[in-house]
């Protein structure tokens, strides 16, 4: 043993990352600050099994106590939240057994983890997504190169579910390009300076139609005039189509949809109210999750992507703004925004 254990204590001590070090025959001899941050059970004098369970770390460290070299480990560490661990362990001072002393560095690898998993929970649901209008799609081609070849009646049929599909598709592509849009601007703050009632009685007034369909009245409950917003106008404007069009698909027939507004301090609260099924609350918080829909065959029939929501979520956090949703019999099914005004 050439390095004492105090200087390596002192020499790991100014390592950011966790670093531990393992004598010969496996007790801990030096764990830096933090290593003992992330792991606080480390104790040294005991052995490296008695904190580390994972099989593959442990036969790595047996390996280069016995043979020297290096080796990199993946461990997942249980617990609450479960992490991820990228471990290098490498021989150092070598004993007059020929046996080594291992040093193991962690780097936490939980978050790039993470992200590859919902990126490929995302990649499928796309997939999937696309998948049944194409299956659709195919089918019709089949048939109207087929049994349909000489019957025209089945051909207008065919051609308009193709449209249909077609249509369904680009909505998807559509709107998952406005999302990666919203995420490369998720640090610009938005400039324009927005009147808010503006945006909610244009609202109002673009879906009354696809309201009066359902005999659903909207109500505008607001003050004379509201303070103006920092924000994108635009992009208001969807938060609020998105938001009602939900009211009307999901809400019931002969029901009234109110879109309302209180001025508060700082910030001016939005809402959209409507009466209809009850979400449990268990659910709620996955509204916003991308394709995430109640009830994915009713969505569908009505020609939702459950994507509405998620756009609507990027938004309001691109205005530095809250959104809160609350569902029950008698209050109903209501969406609220608090966005900061411009008052000073
Ligand atoms: N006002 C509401 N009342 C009850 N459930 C709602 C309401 N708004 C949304 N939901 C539920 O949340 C799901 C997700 O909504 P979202 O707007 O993201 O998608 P969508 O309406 O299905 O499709 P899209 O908005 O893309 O047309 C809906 O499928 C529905 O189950
Ligand atoms: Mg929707």
């Amino acid at each position: 043993m050439d390095t004492p254990l105090e200087q390596i204590d002192e020499l790991i001590g100014l390592l950011p990352l966790p670093v531990c070090v393992v004598n010969p025959v496996r007790i801990l001899t030096n764990a830096n600050k933090a290593g003992k941050a992330v792991f606080p059970r480390l104790t040294t004098g005991q052995d490296i099994a008695f904190f580390m369970r994972d099989p593959a770390l442990l036969e790595a460290c047996v390996k280069i106590i016995e043979h020297g070299g290096s080796a990199e480990v993946e461990v997942e560490e249980l617990g609450t939240p479960r992490r991820f661990f990228n471990v290098s362990l490498s021989a150092f001072n070598k004993t007059s057994e020929n046996k080594n002393y291992v040093m193991m560095i962690f780097t936490d690898v939980t978050l790039s983890k993470e992200s590859e998993k919902s990126r490929s929970a995302f990649v499928a649901n796309v997939s999937h997504e696309l998948r049944s209008p194409l299956t659709t799609l195919m089918g019709s081609i089949e048939t109207l190169q087929g049994p349909a070849k000489n019957d025209p009646e089945a051909q207008v049929r065919f051609l308009g579910l193709m449209e249909q599909e077609a249509a369904r598709m680009k909505r998807i592509v559509d709107e998952l390009l406005s999302l990666s849009k919203m995420e490369i601007q998720a640090h610009m703050p938005p400039e324009e300076d927005v009147d808010m009632l503006g945006v909610l009685s244009r609202t109002c007034d673009v879906l009354e139609n696809q309201a009066h369909k359902k005999s659903m009245t909207i109500i505008l409950d607001a003050p004379d005039s509201l303070p103006t917003v920092r924000g994108e106008r635009d992009q208001l404007i969807q938060v609020f189509h998105n938001l009602v069009d939900n009211a009307i698909k999901y809400g019931d027939e002969n029901t009234k949809i109110t879109i309302g507004a209180k001025v508060n301090d700082k910030s001016l609260e939005l809402f959209v109210q409507n009466f209809g099924g009850v979400v449990s609350s268990e659910k709620l918080p996955r509204l916003t999750e991308r394709f995430y829909r109640v009830d994915k065959s009713r969505s569908r029939d009505l020609g939702g992507t459950g994507l509405g929501l998620a756009i609507v979520k990027h938004i309001v956090n691109r205005h530095r703004g809250a959104l809160d949703i609350k569902s029950s019999k008698s209050g109903g099914t209501v969406f609220s925004i608090t966005i900061p005004t411009n008052i000073n």
